[in-house]
């Protein structure tokens, strides 16, 4: 006991445990470091997931059941996807307040922090279409043609051939696509909101999706280009229509008042 006390009190003691403690930790750090990212990762889904279920339970649950299994208000989440999630509530669909033919687009109540928490949430109930990355939605360097002929084939029916949108049956309606980021676009496609069919990766390929991206982004660029002289709202043949009565008919009757004035005056000299 003398002898321990004695060498404790050596002028070297401190140093020598010092020295001790920081090799014990960095071997601690060494043995646990790798393992311990993957858990921090885990633990921040967890976290995510945590809160997305407080979030939930306020903003979701008395119409989508507290467990996400649906009530009469609203169907089932499982299954749906982050995709669905981020889209429904990234474009203020959701919450969905009236009742009626289709929840409309509303002002955004969410942070996209939240939201990601809310769609991480509701991923962990069952799996189903995950959120794309920036990269996976970015149309840059796309085939614009080939999306305007995929669009054509697949969207045009519903959203018109620019994408201004149109009327469906029993109240329904194909919104215009004009500022409708890339990543809801993709979004969309992927989940298949209300009436509209779902385009999943096996029947529309990312690349796909891409190249209709980047046709809806041009099509909506650049409104002073259009390569068909004006583009009339780009409604097609009702606004055209609608056009050459009212400039073609109005030129007809100007035509006509000119000439019956000039008639006239003829006449009277
Ligand atoms: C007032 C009731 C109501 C509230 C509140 C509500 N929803 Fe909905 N939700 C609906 C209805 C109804 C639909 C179905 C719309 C449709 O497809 O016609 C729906 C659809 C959805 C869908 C699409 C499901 C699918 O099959 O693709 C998601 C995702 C969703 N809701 C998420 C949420 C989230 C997240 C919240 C909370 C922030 C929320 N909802 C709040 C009623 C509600
Ligand atoms: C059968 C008709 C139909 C077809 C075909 C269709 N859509 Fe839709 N689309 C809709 C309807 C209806 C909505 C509105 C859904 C809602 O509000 O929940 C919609 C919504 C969208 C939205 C969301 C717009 C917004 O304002 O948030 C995008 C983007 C979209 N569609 C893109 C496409 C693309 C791209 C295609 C082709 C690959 C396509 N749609 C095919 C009917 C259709």
């Amino acid at each position: 006991m003398k002898k321990l006390s004695a060498r404790r009190r050596h002028p070297l003691a401190a140093v020598v445990v010092l020295l001790l403690a920081l090799a014990a930790t960095g071997g601690l750090y060494a043995a646990f470091a790798p393992a311990g990212k993957a858990q921090a990762d885990e633990t921040a889904q967890s976290l995510a997931i945590e809160e997305g279920k407080k979030l939930y339970a306020v903003g979701c649950a008395s119409c989508h059941g507290t467990g996400g299994q649906g009530t009469t208000d609203g169907p089932s989440l499982v299954g749906v996807g982050s995709a669905a999630v981020d889209f429904q509530v990234g474009t203020g669909r959701m919450p969905a307040q009236q009742p009626g033919a289709q929840v409309p687009k509303k002002k955004v109540i969410y942070s996209q922090a939240e939201i990601d928490q809310l769609a991480a949430y509701v991923a962990s109930l069952g799996a189903g279409p995950i959120t794309p990355t920036d990269k996976q939605v970015d149309p840059a360097g796309a085939d614009v043609a080939n999306g305007g002929e995929l669009f054509r084939t697949n969207c045009a029916q519903c959203h018109n051939f620019t994408g201004k949108g149109g009327a469906l049956t029993e109240g329904k309606y194909a919104p215009d696509l004009e500022g409708v980021s890339p990543k809801h676009i993709y979004e969309a496609m992927q989940t298949g909101p209300q009436s509209m069919p779902s385009f999943p990766d096996t029947t529309m390929p990312e690349q796909e999706k891409k190249d209709i991206i980047a046709y809806i982004e041009t099509v909506n660029g650049d409104k002073t280009e259009s390569p068909g002289g004006l583009a009339l709202g780009g409604l097609g043949p009702v606004s055209e229509g609608l056009f050459a009565w009212i400039f073609g008919l109005g030129a007809l009757v100007a035509v006509a008042v000119w000439v019956a004035a000039h008639t006239a005056k003829a006449k009277k000299s």
